[in-house]
């Protein structure tokens, strides 16, 4: 099997705020992302998923540790505006469109000043809204598209100049669950076909299983990086801290036996199977 190249390490990242009682937003985040996953952030509010988004995507500096993407060390690089417009492409969960312009040259704006003709722009604006399904919504405002369009149009113009990864924070977080499962596809089938490296930041698990890795953060570190092998597996995970998981891994068999109302003859060796397999996936 053929090594994929690097597009993200770090190294002991650390992102401190404040001082005095100073928030450790990142504590000493080591983490490799290869070229062509796609992969989720999740962790509850306030773990330090947008601000590891933030410094591998250079809209924030880290306190210490080293940030390289693309083989580029981000504390050296001279230009950083250049770094964002061609290396990464953010979608966040407001869509951040610029209301006044077109779905078209929404899309246009992170070309500009990459060295290409105007109509160099336009065809590949007009591509990529096409890729995103929005082929006959070139012309509309943002104001003119539904959520989900909306944020069509920003993958589109997260992948303007083609970048190394695609950093998306929450991209379904204020859609509905038939928009966000539309917006998921879009980005499964973006790192399918074209391969690009794609990291989303969500509080759903129903996003996060249908990526291939999983990085779990608390309290600024990742405490969990594991691979999504097989559904199954990811719903037993679920289980296994669902309110009935967590009475079943405590041994509180009859508890579950009274709620759902079976008797024993019937439940028991159903409810220990249940509790065997839980424990097997813990270890
Ligand atoms: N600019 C800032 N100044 C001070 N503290 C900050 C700043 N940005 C983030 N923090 C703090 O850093 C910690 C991590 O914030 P971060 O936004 O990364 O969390 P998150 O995991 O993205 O949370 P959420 O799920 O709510 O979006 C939080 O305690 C937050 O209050
Ligand atoms: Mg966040």
């Amino acid at each position: 099997m053929s090594e994929r190249p690097i597009v993200v390490e770090t190294h002991n990242l650390t992102k401190v705020y404040g001082d005095g009682a100073a928030i450790r937003a990142l504590d000493g985040v080591d983490l490799t992302i290869l070229k062509g996953e796609f992969l989720t952030v999740m962790g509850p509010s306030g773990s330090g998923k947008s601000t590891l988004l933030n410094m591998i995507g250079a809209l924030d500096r880290p306190t210490s540790g080293r940030v390289i993407v693309n083989g580029e060390d981000l504390a050296t690089i001279k230009d950083v505006d250049r770094f964002r417009a061609r290396t990464v492409g953010f979608v966040f969960q407001l869509h951040n469109l610029l209301p006044a312009l077109t779905a078209r040259e929404n899309v246009e704006i992170p070309m500009y000043g990459q060295g290409m003709s105007e109509r160099e722009m336009r065809e590949r604006a007009e591509y990529l809204l096409e890729l995103v399904g929005l082929p006959d919504r070139m012309h509309h405002l943002p104001s003119q598209l539904s959520g989900g369009q909306r944020q069509r149009v920003a993958v589109a113009r997260a992948l303007a100049n083609d970048p190394a990864i695609i950093l998306a924070d929450e991209p379904t977080g204020s859609l509905d669950t038939q928009s966000g499962a539309e917006i998921v596809d879009l980005l499964e089938t973006i790192n399918r076909d074209q391969g690009t490296t794609i990291l989303i930041v969500t509080h759903d698990p129903k996003v996060a299983r249908r990526t291939r890795r999983i990085l779990t953060m608390r309290d600024g570190k990742i405490v969990d990086d594991h691979r999504v092998e097989s559904l199954v597996k990811e719903d037993l995970r679920e289980l296994a801290r669902s309110n009935l998981g967590k009475l079943l891994l405590s041994g509180e068999k009859e508890r579950v036996l009274a709620e759902i109302g079976l008797d024993h003859l019937e439940g028991e060796t159903a409810i220990e199977s249940l509790r065997r397999l839980l424990q097997r996936l813990g270890e």
